[in-house]
């Protein structure tokens, strides 16, 4: 026994530092990370030096690499702290995700915006705050930025606009402020049919005109206090197949409005919509959600509706609340 011990110990110990593949300064940035959280004393446990680092918990390492590529850390109730700086010192992340860590708190550090080859970075269901940082804009190859369901205020930054690959960006359920800036009718052509989400914040002031260059794949802008013409989110030729503009103050003539034959989903209730309802609505053989209560429409609601599914998600209160909308399935018209 006395002879066996030693030996075991030196096999083990040549297995581990053989099979070790993590880069030493990838594993020392993910230490110094561990470190910065001071409760619970002992934050991922996996996390034990003398394993390699691309087997703890929440780690990917590129296969042929070897560098950390994700980080991936959801949910973590007993994470207490801010977000350390020392994940800037991982040039290699692609993937990046701090989901469901209610007292993860602080503001974003400036060291992410060092990511060159992050392509999503998500930060959702914390209790960070301060402002969403333009640095971001420097992270060029950003694909999907999450930071829904935060503390975050201020403006969105225009800069974030010119991020090249962005195909969504989910800022809902902060408490942002300002402008929709005009710039996000700019985004380069690279960026195609991208998601537009800032539900569930404080933004004001009119909708950029020029929006409708955009031809976003989904759009919710509900819950704000925006205003102006959102008829820039429409058109038969979009591929918008989501629209919802839901509790805002937008202000236009609905008559005028074309609907692409993909829309799914359109909630346009609590509004200041004016106008009929346009017959051309009837081409949206695929509209399965559809709210145009608490507006002011008027006019004949349209028959022939060519559904491809049954929807048994519209009845009367889809329509209500209207200056004088009639028929079907309201009162008839007179
Ligand atoms: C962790 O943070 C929460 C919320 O701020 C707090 O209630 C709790 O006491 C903290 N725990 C420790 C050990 O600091
Ligand atoms: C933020 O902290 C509060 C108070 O500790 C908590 O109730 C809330 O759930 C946290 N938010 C999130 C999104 O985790
Ligand atoms: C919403 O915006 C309007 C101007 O469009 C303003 O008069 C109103 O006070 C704002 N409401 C809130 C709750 O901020
Ligand atoms: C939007 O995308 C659809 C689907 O690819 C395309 O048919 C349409 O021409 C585009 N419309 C605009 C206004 O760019
Ligand atoms: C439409 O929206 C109104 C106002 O929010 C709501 O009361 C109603 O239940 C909704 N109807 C449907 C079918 O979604
Ligand atoms: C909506 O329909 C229900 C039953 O189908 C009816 O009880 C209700 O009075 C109607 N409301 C309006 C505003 O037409």
């Amino acid at each position: 026994m006395l002879i066996i011990y030693p030996i075991l110990f030196l096999l083990l110990s040549t297995h581990y530092s053989g099979a070790e593949l993590c880069h030493p300064k990838d594993k020392s940035a993910l230490l110094a990370f561990k470190h910065s959280f001071s409760y619970p004393v002992n934050p991922f446990p996996s996390w034990d030096p003398v394993f390699d680092c691309c087997t703890w918990y929440g780690v990917q390492c590129d296969e042929t690499t070897n560098y950390v590529t994700g980080l991936d850390i959801a949910p973590y109730q007993d994470l207490n702290g801010t977000i350390p700086p020392s994940l800037g010192n991982l040039p290699h992340l692609t993937v990046l995700r701090l989901h469901k860590i209610p007292n993860l708190v602080g503001e974003i550090p400036p060291q992410l915006g060092n990511l060159p080859n992050l392509r999503s970075l998500t930060i959702s269901w914390t209790n960070i705050s301060g402002t969403i940082p333009p640095f971001l804009a420097n992270l060029k190859s950003l694909v999907f930025l999450d930071l829904s369901f935060n503390r975050l205020s201020g403006s969105i930054p225009p800069v974030l606009a010119k991020l090249p690959y962005l195909r969504g960006f989910d800022f809902s359920r902060n408490q942002l402020t300002g402008p929709i800036p005009e710039s996000f009718g700019h985004i380069p052509a690279t960026a195609e049919f991208p998601v537009l989400a800032l539900s569930h914040n404080k933004l004001s002031g009119e909708l950029p005109a020029s929006l409708a260059n955009v031809n976003f794949s989904a759009v919710d802008i509900s819950r704000n206090n925006l205003s102006g013409d959102a008829s820039v989110f429409f058109g038969e030729g979009k591929a918008t197949s989501s629209i919802d503009i839901s509790r805002n103050n937008f202000e236009f003539d609905f008559s005028k409005v074309r609907f692409t034959v993909s829309l799914d989903i359109l909630d346009v209730s609590h509004n200041k919509i004016y106008g009929t309802i346009p017959e051309q609505i009837t081409d949206a053989v695929y509209l399965q959600f559809l709210n145009v209560s608490y507006n002011r429409l008027c006019g004949k609601i349209p028959t022939g509706w060519k559904l491809r599914y049954r929807s048994e998600s519209w009845d009367n209160t889809s329509f209500f609340h209207n200056r004088c909308l009639c028929g079907t399935p309201l009162d008839p018209c007179k």
